[in-house]
């Protein structure tokens, strides 16, 4: 059972680790390394951790780093777990409930995203102000966990205002250039049709990707107030008369992993009591 496996992750972490973290930044990929940058960092693999969903991919357990920046205490999760990878949507959130359960009271989220604004280019940064979800995933279906939030929680607020403008401001002053815009969750793990990246558009979409939707409506059902950022990886399907690859996901997110890391950096000093 769900409420188990958090219970169990959280009891490991709670007796391995005396950190106390207050904020959780989930890594996307390519953009890991931030968690280097912590001081007194404290690594726990998540094959450790008991009830932690377990990777498939060997060499890619995904690893906890515990540390501190500006004075805030921070929990990096270096990878996450992804529905289209076969976990359900509530096993993919026990990794961020189990740190809501040690304290986790906001969420910084980085993910990479296709473009479909087409204002955007490859490498551009977006701060999410919204998002749809187009796959219907939902981490809260079945039994409501009552010690975390309420059956029907609100999402009109599930982008913190004073986060985003934290980011926002963050940006500013390191010169980095941020588009703001709507995200669009697909379940991959095939990327989209071109008739699907022109429906979203007309729905409302500026990006799609595969992943963070999950983890906002947790949060959201929690209380943890959070802020989410995209890296533009691509343009989405159709708009460029090529196909798209994960090697160019890839390449793009290494491209902009310094200023995110940057604008990641700028964001806890803001937020630092
Ligand atoms: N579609 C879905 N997910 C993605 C994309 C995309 O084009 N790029 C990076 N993640």
């Amino acid at each position: 059972m769900t409420l188990d496996r958090i219970n169990s992750a959280y009891e490991y972490l709670h007796r391995t680790t005396e950190q106390r973290p207050t904020l959780c930044v989930v890594l996307g990929s390519g953009l890991g390394d931030y968690a280097d940058t912590l001081e007194g960092a404290q690594v726990i693999d998540y094959r450790d951790i008991p009830g932690f969903p377990q990777s498939t991919t060997p060499g890619h357990a995904g690893r906890l780093v515990l540390g501190k920046k500006h004075g805030v205490s921070l929990a990096c999760m270096q990878g996450r777990f992804h529905c289209y990878e076969g976990y359900t949507p509530a096993e993919t959130v026990i990794p961020l409930r189990a740190l809501i359960r040690l304290g986790i009271k906001r969420l910084l989220i980085t993910n990479a995203a296709g473009g479909i604004n087409e204002s955007f280019q490859p490498g551009d940064i977006m701060i999410i102000t919204d998002h749809i979800n187009f796959a219907s995933l939902n981490p809260l279906a079945g039994p409501n966990l009552d010690e975390f939030g309420p059956r029907f929680p609100d999402m009109s607020f599930a982008y913190d205002k004073e986060l985003v403008a934290a980011l926002k401001e963050a940006a500013r002053e390191h010169g980095i250039d941020v588009k703001m815009g709507v995200y669009a969750m697909m379940k991959g793990p095939s990327f989209e049709t071109p008739a699907e990246i022109r429906a979203l558009r007309v729905l409302g979409a500026d990006a799609v990707g595969m992943s963070s939707v999950p983890e906002i409506i947790a949060a959201a059902h929690a209380g943890v107030k959070s802020a989410a950022l995209s890296c533009i990886t691509n343009m989405a399907a159709g708009i460029l008369n090529q196909p798209l690859t994960h090697e160019e996901v890839m390449e793009t997110g290494r491209v902009a992993a310094g200023r995110i890391r940057t604008l990641i950096d700028g964001f806890i000093e803001r937020i630092a009591e």
